[in-house]
Parts: C-alpha cells; sequence; structure tokens
C-alpha cells in the first residue's frame, strides 16, 4: 500500500472515529435546499456537452502565464463550452461575453468571471508579503474588501486569491504573493482575505468569490525554483504547510486552485487524497477546485500520464472540477466516458460544483449584476480607497536598523534622492497587480514633494540602471527604465549629488518582475550595480538612509555594516511614495515586523524560526561536532517577527498564572510592555511557545498569539495572552491533533529571536 493510500486511511479513520464527515447526516438548511433544486432542475435539462462545458476555464484578454493561449473564446461561449473566463475586465468587456452567454446559449448559464485580484484590484496595496508585516487582519481585511468592491465594480465574480503557501526559501520569487513563513500568522491573514472579498453574502455586488491556492505545498519547492518538486513528510505538512488553506476553507473560501508542483511523487492537480480525501472530505470543503493555468497539461511533462486524454481523466477522478486554459476537459471527457475512465456522476459532481458557484454569486438571479458603468467610475481608485492603500503601505514598512536615531529624517535642509527606484511609478506597484495602473501610483521622489515639498531640497541622481543587463532589464521594465549612460557615469553623477546634500537617502532593490512568478532568484544581494553605487555613497561619510523596495528578504551582509539606517519598503502599491515619505520624516512611525526570515548569506536558506533543535545543536561555544556552519553564524541577519520603531519598548514581568494546566483550563500570561522611547509607538507583542518533550520531534518554537498595541512616551500597558490547550496540540505520527501532556516554554517579546520566557506544564 502506497503511504498516500495508507495516510487517506488514517484521514478517514479518525474522522468516523470522531463522527464528522460522513458519517453524519448533515442537516439541510431552507437555502441550501433550494439551491439544489434549483440546480438539479438545471442539471437534468442539460446535455453531456454543456454539463462538460462548464467544466472548461479560458483566458481571454490580458495577462498570459504559460504556454498555451486560448483560441475562439467567443465562438466557444456560444456552443455553451465554457463555464468561465479569466483575464477580462471592465463592464463593456465583460458585458459582451456575458451577453453571448445568456442569450445565444441554449440554456442561458451566466459565465463566471476571475481574475488575479491579489493586492488589490486598480488601488494597489502593498504585496501580499509586505501587507503580512503589519500583522493586522483588520488591515488585511479591510485591503481584500476594497480589492473586492473594485472588481466587482469592473465586472468580476472571482479573484485568484488568496496566496496562502508557506515560504521558507526568499529565492522563490513568489514569496512576494504570500504572507511568510508562519503557518499560525498565515492561516489569520488567510481568513482575513476570505472574509474581506466575500463578505458575509457573496450574492451581494460588490462581493466576489475567493480562490485559495495554490493546494498544496507550492511554497515547498526544491531550492527556491519555481515549479520544483515537493517532497514532504505528512507530520511536516500537517503541522507547517497545511494550516493556511485550511483556515482559508473554515472561513468560508468558494474555491480552490490546485498546485503546479508534485507532492511526494504524485501532481498535486491529479492528487485524489490531496483534492479529495483531505479537502473535501476531512476539511469538509463544499466548493469547487480550479487547476492552475495548464496544470493538466503540465502531468504529461511531470511524466504521471502518457497523454491530454489520460492526464485529464486522472485529474477529473481526482477531484479537480474546472480546468484553467488547458481544454483538456473539453476534449476528453466524453471518451473517457464511453471508456469507462470516467464516471457520470463524477461529471455531475464537478458541473453541479460550478453552477452552485454561480448561484451563491447570484448569477443565475442577475447574470449582470458585477455589471455597471455607474460603479465602474465612481468605486475604483477613490480617494477614500487610496487613503487606505497609503495607512496600510505605512504600516507594511519595516525599520531594519536606524544607528543614532537617524530617522526620522527632519524636514529641512538638503537632501540627496538617489538611486533606480527614488523617481519611477512603475516599479512601485509590484508584481501580480495585473489591472493596476502603474501612472497612478507615487513615486518616493513625489511623496517627499508631496508632504515636504515647501521644506526640503531635493537633488536627484538615478546613480545606476537597476539591473546590468540592459536587453533583460528593457524587457521587464520596459526601454524607458534604461539609461544609456553607463553605471559608472551615473555612480559618479550620484556621488557628486551627495557631496552638496546634508544626508543620502538611497531608494534601490528589485525592479516588481524580479519577484512573483517564474522569477526565482539564486543570488539574491541588490542587482546589477547597486551595491556598488551604495558603497560609493556610504563612503562619502554623509549620512545614508537605505529604503528597500524589493519582492523577497534579500541578502544584506554588507549593507546591515555599513549603512547606518536601513527602510524594508517592499512593492508598497499605488501609495508608496506618499508612504515611504511619511515614514523617513516620522509623520508613522514605523511598526512592521518582519514575516520572512532574512538570511546572511543563500547558504543559509531554507532558514526559518520555528526550525527542529538537532540532537547537536550549536550553542556558541565553537565545539565542532555540532549543527552549524564553519563560515556563517546559524542565526539569520534578521528574524521573523523583527522590526524596530523610532521609539524603544521594553518588555517586563512575564507571569503565569498556573505552573501546572489542565487540558480544559485556561493559561493565562501577562507581560508589561513599555515604550521607553520618545515617539508614540505601535508594537506587535508576540507570543511563542516550545512543546520541550513530544511524541516526535517539535519546533523550537512556534508563535500561538501576537498583540498590535500602541502607546505613548513612558506609556505602559499589562498585555495578556490566553493559551488553551488546543494551543499546545500538534499532527503526531498517526495525524492525530493532540496536545501531549508534559513541558512547555513559553516565550514573549518583540521577535522570534529576543524573548521573555516561563515554563509551565500541562498534565495529563
Ligand atoms: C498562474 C499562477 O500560478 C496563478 O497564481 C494564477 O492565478 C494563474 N496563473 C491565473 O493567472
Amino acid at each position: 500500500m502506497t503511504k498516500i493510500k495508507s495516510t487517506a486511511i488514517v484521514v478517514l479513520l479518525s474522522m468516523l472515529v470522531a463522527g464528522s464527515g460522513y458519517s453524519q447526516v448533515a442537516k439541510v438548511s431552507p437555502e441550501k435546499a433550494k439551491m439544489d433544486k434549483f440546480i438539479n432542475e438545471l442539471m437534468s435539462k442539460m446535455t453531456l456537452d454543456e454539463k462538460i462545458g462548464q467544466l472548461n476555464l479560458p483566458s481571454i484578454g490580458f495577462d498570459v502565464t504559460g504556454p498555451i493561449v486560448s483560441t475562439d473564446v467567443d465562438k466557444k461561449i456560444k456552443s455553451g463550452f465554457v463555464g468561465g473566463v479569466f483575464n477580462t475586465f471592465t463592464p463593456s468587456a465583460v458585458k459582451k461575453l456575458q451577453d453571448i452567454a445568456v442569450n445565444e446559449t441554449r440554456l442561458k448559464i451566466p459565465l463566471i468571471f476571475g481574475f488575479d485580484v491579489i493586492h488589490g484590484h486598480k488601488t494597489i496595496f502593498p504585496i501580499p508579503l509586505g501587507l503580512s508585516c503589519t500583522w493586522d487582519v483588520n488591515l488585511v481585511e479591510q485591503s481584500a474588501r476594497i480589492a473586492a468592491q473594485e472588481a466587482s465594480a469592473d465586472g468580476l465574480s472571482w479573484t485568484f486569491s488568496p496566496m496562502v503557501d508557506i515560504a521558507r526559501d526568499p529565492r522563490w520569487g513568489r514569496c512576494a504573493e504570500g504572507s511568510g513563513e508562519d503557518p499560525y500568522l498565515g492561516g489569520k491573514i488567510a481568513a482575513a482575505m476570505v472574509k474581506g472579498y466575500q463578505g458575509s453574502d457573496l450574492s451581494k455586488n460588490n462581493t466576489i468569490m475567493a480562490c485559495v491556492k495554490h493546494f498544496a505545498l507550492y511554497g515547498a519547492a526544491e531550492s527556491g525554483r519555481d515549479y520544483n518538486t515537493v517532497d514532504m513528510s505528512y507530520v511536516k505538512m500537517y503541522n507547517e504547510y497545511l494550516p493556511p488553506y485550511q483556515a482559508a476553507v473554515d472561513a468560508g473560501a468558494g474555491s480552490v486552485m490546485s498546485s503546479f508542483n508534485e507532492i511526494n511523487g504524485m501532481p498535486a492537480t491529479c492528487n485524489k487524497w490531496l483534492m479529495t480525501d483531505l479537502l473535501r472530505r476531512q476539511w469538509g470543503f463544499e466548493g469547487f477546485v480550479v487547476t492552475d493555468y495548464t496544470a493538466i497539461n503540465e502531468m504529461i511533462d511531470h511524466g504521471i500520464g502518457k497523454d491530454l486524454k489520460d492526464v485529464s481523466g486522472m485529474a477529473l477522478n481526482a477531484g479537480i472540477d474546472m480546468d484553467m486554459v488547458g481544454e483538456g476537459f473539453l476534449l476528453y471527457t466524453k471518451e473517457l466516458l464511453k471508456e469507462g475512465k470516467v464516471t457520470i456522476q463524477t461529471i455531475n459532481e464537478a458541473c453541479t460544483r460550478i453552477l452552485e458557484a454561480k448561484y451563491k454569486l447570484g448569477l443565475f438571479d442577475d447574470p449582470y449584476r458585477y455589471i455597471s458603468e455607474e460603479r465602474a467610475n465612481t468605486e475604483i481608485l477613490t480617494a477614500a480607497n487610496r487613503k487606505v492603500a497609503r495607512e496600510i503601505a505605512e504600516q507594511s514598512i519595516v525599520l531594519l536598523k536606524n544607528d543614532n536615531q537617524l530617522l526620522p529624517l527632519q524636514a529641512k535642509g538638503t537632501i540627496a534622492l538617489i538611486g533606480p527606484l527614488a523617481d519611477v511609478k512603475r516599479e512601485m506597484i509590484g508584481t501580480w497587480s495585473a489591472a493596476g495602473d502603474n501612472n497612478k501610483s507615487e513615486s518616493v521622489k513625489n511623496g517627499i514633494k508631496n508632504l515636504f515639498g515647501e521644506n526640503v531640497t531635493l537633488i536627484s541622481a538615478k546613480g545606476c540602471n537597476l539591473l546590468t543587463d540592459r536587453t533583460f532589464l528593457a524587457e521587464i521594465c520596459g526601454k524607458e527604465s534604461v539609461d544609456p549612460r553607463s553605471d559608472d557615469e551615473m555612480i559618479k553623477e550620484a556621488v557628486e549629488a551627495a557631496s552638496k546634500a546634508e544626508i543620502i537617502v538611497a531608494v534601490l532593490g528589485e525592479p516588481a518582475a524580479l519577484s512573483g512568478e517564474a522569477a526565482s532568484r539564486s543570488d539574491i544581494g541588490l542587482p546589477g550595480r547597486q551595491l556598488d553605487l551604495l558603497k560609493a555613497l556610504v563612503a562619502t561619510g554623509k549620512p545614508v538612509v537605505l529604503v528597500l523596495m524589493n519582492g523577497r528578504p534579500l541578502i544584506l551582509d554588507w549593507e546591515s555594516k555599513n549603512v547606518p539606517a536601513i527602510l524594508e519598503a517592499w512593492h508598497l502599491g499605488t501609495e508608496a511614495g506618499n508612504a515611504v515619505a511619511s515614514v523617513l520624516f516620522g509623520l508613522r512611525n514605523p511598526s512592521g515586523k518582519l514575516t520572512m526570515t532574512f538570511p546572511r548569506n543563500v547558504g543559509q536558506i531554507p532558514i526559518y524560526y520555528n526550525h527542529k533543535n538537532t540532537g547537536r545543536p550549536y550553542a556558541g561555544n565553537d565545539e565542532k561536532y555540532k549543527s552549524r556552519y564553519l563560515d556563517v553564524v546559524n542565526e539569520p541577519l534578521y528574524p521573523f517577527g523583527y522590526g524596530l520603531s523610532y521609539t524603544t519598548f521594553k518588555y517586563s514581568d512575564l507571569k503565569l498564572d498556573k505552573a501546572n494546566m489542565k487540558s480544559n483550563e485556561t493559561l493565562t500570561a501577562t507581560v508589561t510592555l513599555t515604550n521607553t522611547g520618545k515617539y508614540e509607538g505601535t508594537e506587535t507583542a508576540q507570543l511563542y511557545i516550545r512543546d520541550c518533550v513530544g511524541s516526535i520531534t517539535r519546533p523550537v518554537k512556534e508563535l500561538k498569539g501576537y498583540q498590535k498595541v500602541s502607546l505613548k512616551p513612558g506609556e505602559s500597558k499589562v498585555i495578556t495572552f490566553s493559551i488553551t490547550s488546543k494551543d499546545l496540540a500538534f499532527y503526531n505520527d498517526k495525524l492525530e491533533f493532540k496536545a501531549e501532556a508534559g513541558k512547555f516554554i513559553l516565550f514573549v517579546g518583540g521577535d522570534s529571536a529576543n524573548n521573555l520566557e516561563s515554563s509551565f506544564e500541562l498534565a495529563q
């Protein structure tokens, strides 16, 4: 018996024992009964071809992210061969296609319209990795709510978000699209996004259906190379990688997207254990599953099926309902049925799930409910939406270093604003901002001018091109981004500009296209000649503030040792420039905390805070036979949870209300947090727990709670954390979720590395 099968059996048995899932007769609500009746009646009228047509999702319009491009979409809609369409928006474009579905097909079944609304539709918020650094689920939900409001006003009913893949490898360009490395925080953010998109009523015209992706484990690609193999123990999967997907499903996400990668030898897209046993039976997911872009076709290259017909049957039988772009379902389902390789029941189930999604979106009541020129004209990129985007962008910035309180800057005198990202709009909105308009975003230069133009004199210089390979640069950032001068010439000009100023602000980093899909990098330092530029600026002896814009943790070894102040600003979205200016000059005290570890060098990767201890943990005393490197310390440059403020915080007086806790009790931990600096500020106090002895080995610590607290200078607050045995539970080697009796260490602090600690025992 394969491991996958035996795991599935363990999972099924545990469900039956627990009396959940299939062993119970579910009560059907009147709304569900009404929907079932409607769908059953509709299904009874549908031909096999019409049912198969619902399973097909072509792309028409903007972005193409794979080797196959959909053709003849209008014609296929007319023939009833299309269930939904993606990459098309604006009321007029959507209406054109919906008109065909509603007026020219036999059963008038409306289309669902999808799009990658990843961090905003037209008002672009920070890239998700940046957004997660707010640690603020209300802000995250608000960003998704606004995204849904704008997208739905633009004809869309479905977003391919949230992307909840845990990422521990910054070489992987798609870590920009997720919430970092932690399953607990990742789960909270995933749920908040689903809530933001879907609201409490999917059928409203300003809510859209979420699609959790990429199911599953896409972020664990070997060596950070996109689409690469994933091989992982079930215990690791359940404890460390699956929680955010489950949290999104529990929050009611209407759809799930299968990932490109294989998992332990079986591509996710034909993985029946994953799509049916785990997702539907164990987690109770009731929505539909769509593949990623041509993921079915790609199973041939994975080497799991001989041709498109073969892999299409495997995908359908695994529990996939909708085929994105590949058209294997469209072409071969009928034949597969004739040959007995798929059953009519499987086809019916897939079709039903897609029709149910349309029903829940209210499309059968009114296929045009998301199509309104008036809403498109009044609800998109509004001043109010931009205001929220700026607020969120400001709170996403992480202060990495601030020697001698160089920041905040005073709004006076002459500042040299240097760098290839200082005066551009284009890169601000980051990767996967497909509907975003670069021209609507603010550059840092404009931001400073907008907010402090009267008081500050700016001398600008580009300093160097973003990359040294000019052909590639033109390809990914446009010809206009390439400065024809040599980098040496530009560095010289920048140094001259710097010599006339009192302070240097260098805005450096990655262009947006260097992160995101198919944008893995093996060398994750500042690209091109940017480090040379920075060195030349530091060599002037003037104080330098480094503002970083990037889609992943970068290697910042030299920078961290030689530059006095560093702000991690990610790609912050439409309001990037204003947000950076606001933080630079102290209108906003930075409060972001990293959600992904920053390594010291590429050799440390993968590096994450919730690692295991090993049998030979290194304690820093130069012993040889210990788990360590000879050429670099084990600790990262900046740990998970890290982020400074213009003020300082002190943690004191950690107290537990009991030393022994029974499994039905709640343990209360209190700690005093004091603002010991000169500015009002916001701190995210983090609670970590270590399970000292387990039936399987446990991580050195795991995040189990946090609180974002604002304090005036000198002010103190007592923060309370409640811990129940659920917070101590984990999946054991039988994949049972249980807390085990014994000793636990509890840590509280401002990041994952610097904590107060105490301990307690959980009784049998
Ligand atoms: C491929 C990407 O992996 C996925 O995240 C995206 O939603 C689809 N293309 C559709 O654009």
